[in-house]
């Protein structure tokens, strides 16, 4: 499949910036398991790096804690429904609307043209109709973990897939993807060109 995978950071214009989900799943959309990723895979975490550096972050307050520290060069928006938590070096916001206007205006104000949402569960499940692009990572394992990404990405199309890799260590293979949010669904059917996403295993 042909590549529109765009990394394009520094082209805002001030009227639109894409909300974008990263996010990696096992076979099941599982994410994670006791607030931790259930898996080590290298790549991907370059591949997240790569994503994301430089550009806007948004995530739940337990995403934040798994993380543990700041993630270098990212502006960092983190959601809580608690009042009095704050993290130095973090934008705190008390909703989902609220972190993604405060993080566009930052995003704009940086010359970028999109935000990520980097997890958790809760956070993407209530996003996912915002979100204009997913940056997914299919990774060919099946977790017994407790937090898990939306199952259902019928608004979306694949539009961009790699080859699978294998990590090296453990040699478990994953590919990433992305999907962008289809807006006429016949037109995308006619042209042929992009595939309709029927769930994680696409
Ligand atoms: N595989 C991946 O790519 C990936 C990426 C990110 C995270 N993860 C995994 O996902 C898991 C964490 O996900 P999670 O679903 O448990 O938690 P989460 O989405 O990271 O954070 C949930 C927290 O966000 C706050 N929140 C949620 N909705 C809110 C709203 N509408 N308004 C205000 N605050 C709101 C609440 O914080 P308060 O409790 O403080 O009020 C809630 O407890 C971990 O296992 C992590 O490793 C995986």
């Amino acid at each position: 499949m042909t590549s529109t995978h765009s990394t394009e950071k520094n082209s805002a214009d001030s009227t639109h910036i894409d909300v974008v989900h990263i996010v990696a799943c096992d076979r099941n959309h599982c994410i994670g398991k006791d607030n931790q990723l259930a898996w080590h895979l290298p790549a991907d975490l370059q591949h997240f790096k790569t994503l994301t550096t430089g550009g806007v972050i948004v995530m739940g307050r337990k995403t934040f804690d798994s993380l543990g520290r700041l993630l270098p060069k990212r502006s960092h928006h983190v959601i809580t429904r608690d009042t009095t938590w704050q993290a130095d070096g973090v934008k705190v916001a008390h909703s989902l609307a609220d972190a993604i206007a405060h993080a566009k205006v930052d995003a704009a104000a940086r010359g970028l043209s999109e935000i990520f949402i980097i997890g958790g569960g809760e956070i993407y499940a209530q996003s996912l109709a915002l979100a204009d692009r997913l940056e997914i990572t299919r990774v060919d394992l099946s977790v017994d973990g407790d937090a898990f990404y939306p199952a259902d990405l019928s608004d979306f199309v694949l539009t961009w897939q790699s080859d699978t890799q294998s990590d090296e260590k453990s040699g478990v293979q994953f590919y990433f993807t992305t999907y962008t949010r289809q807006n006429d669904k016949s037109a995308q059917n006619s042209q042929g060109a992009t595939k309709t996403a029927q769930g994680m295993n696409a």
